[in-house]
């Protein structure tokens, strides 16, 4: 299968093409166009002709359009799962959920088309202010750049088309290089329900040279970017004075109190921990139990871990299948190993079987190694015992990241506690930090990134607010 590139309404030769390989077994899965410098630019002229259109069009064909789009997903429900398993390895469960979720998140920006308000603004509250009406609109950007991961290759994309279209903006997407088909497949649903050319395009191509452009380029007026720090960070040194806002992963935690009922808490932690190969920013790194059920806590969570099939992602009762690449599984084990030479001790896991790693748990882990600091992005965790609770709070917020945590326990003091202290963009109580529905604010503090995914939340990123005030002829 040969992928060309999606600018302007119409699918375009690339400069030069790029085998791309699934991740199970290395099978070919197709050759993938690498747009040029010239093309790029073509792709953000095109956007901007594009913004012209739709920065006037009204709410109700915005909100038609994302709905149509909705629909065609489920309508293809399973070939769009099987489009996630093949490029991204994710076992077919885990992409059928994430079909589901990219339909919901299309139906939220559809909704949020219809919902953006402004308010009033009583200016008489001041003396001098009286005499006037006055009120804020919600204005769209202008030509909004996306750059997505791998992990998600379509809800991820959907939470950047979706309120950008919703918010009357264009987009120019640069998917991941290791999942580009699953963009490429939505441009289409987008053209099918009338989106109007340009105002979604779809750019693949290697690394730096087309993702500078697309970050510098006066005529980008956002960026919004789902990834590593090291590329967020230099994302906003390029950006200059255009809006950014930055995913940019995590080490999560979750604390485990003493009352926890262990048999809806271990299988809840389980699926956080190694959902996806724990590719997931928001998945479960790092456990801190309560030093009375520590044993128990860990006695079955390994019980349990060993029972996860590990294998072709292909099959339904597939629980972890190989990581993204051979490069990764490699990073992932040498973090074990290391962690292991510095104090930890390997509960399960830690050798790699049929191409994947299989899903680990170290004890006892010394906070500095990277397998607890760093972002594994890997199906290993450490689970460490802790006395007080005030020492686990301490222990999440011991961490460079701060995106998602969670934290089980019967009493509310305690819930309300970590609610007051741990510094993160989301706290679960009672649920796995891998927790997420996607009408939620999503986004985190420290070197988590900055901005708010989560439609409603991502349209206000993406939109101007502006004031006007009337004054009345007396
Ligand atoms: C992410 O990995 O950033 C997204 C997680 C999710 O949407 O569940």
């Amino acid at each position: 299968m040969k992928q060309l590139l999606w600018v302007d309404g119409e699918w375009v030769e690339g400069a030069g093409y790029t085998d791309l390989f699934s991740p199970y077994k290395h099978t070919k899965i197709a050759e993938v166009a690498r747009a040029d410098v010239k093309q790029v630019h073509a792709a953000i002229e095109s956007a901007s002709r594009a913004f012209e259109i739709t920065r006037k069009m009204p709410a109700h064909q915005r909100a038609d359009i994302l709905e149509k789009v909705a629909d065609f997903i489920k309508q293809d429900r399973k070939e769009c799962a099987e489009l996630i398993a093949k490029e991204a390895g994710k076992p077919l469960k885990y992409a059928l959920a994430e079909v589901d979720r990219t339909i919901m998140t299309y139906k939220f920006a559809s909704e949020e088309a219809r919902r953006l308000y402004g308010e009033t603004v009583p200016l008489d509250a001041a003396p001098g202010g009286e005499g006037r009406v006055s009120y804020t609109v919600k204005e769209p950007l202008g030509v909004i750049t996306g750059i997505t991961p791998f992990n998600f290759p379509m809800n991820l994309v959907a939470h950047k088309i979706g309120p950008a279209i919703a918010s009357g903006n264009t987009i120019v997407i640069k998917p991941a290089s290791q999942t580009p088909l699953s963009s490429f497949k939505i441009a289409e649903y987008f053209h099918m329900a009338g989106l109007p050319a340009g105002a979604l395009n779809v750019i693949s191509g290697s690394g730096s040279e087309i993702g500078e452009i697309l970050t510098k380029d006066d005529r980008v007026k956002m960026i919004t970017f789902t990834g590593s720090p090291s590329v967020g960070e230099s994302i906003r040194n390029h950006a200059g004075l255009k809006r950014v806002t930055l995913e940019l992963g995590s080490n999560s935690a979750v604390i485990v109190d003493k009352d926890s009922d262990l048999e809806s808490v271990v299988p809840r932690v389980i699926t956080g921990a190694f959902s996806y190969q724990g590719q997931v920013c928001i998945s479960i790194q790092r456990i801190f139990v309560q030093e009375s059920i520590f044993h128990a806590f860990v006695k079955a969570m390994v019980e349990e871990t060993k029972k996860l099939t590990i294998g072709d992602p292909f099959s339904m009762d597939t629980d972890v299948s190989p990581m993204i690449s051979e490069k990764d599984t490699k990073r992932a084990l040498s973090w074990i190993n290391k962690a292991i030479e510095n104090g930890s001790a390997l509960a399960v896991g830690g050798k790699v079987k049929e191409g994947a790693l299989e899903p680990s748990i170290l004890l006892h882990t010394p906070l500095n190694q990277e397998v607890s600091c760093e972002e594994v992005f890997a199906p290993v965790v450490h689970v460490n015992p802790f006395g007080e609770f005030s020492e686990a709070i301490s222990m999440v917020n011991q961490s460079k990241y701060g995106l998602q945590a969670g934290i089980f326990t019967k009493d509310v003091n305690k819930a309300f506690k970590a609610a007051q202290e741990l510094h993160v963009g989301g706290v679960m109580i009672n649920e796995i930090p891998t927790f997420r529905v996607d009408n939620m604010p999503y986004g985190g503090v420290k070197m988590s990134g900055m901005g708010r995914e989560g439609i409603k939340y991502a349209v206000d990123e993406m939109t101007e607010l502006k004031f006007i005030s009337f004054k009345l002829e007396q």
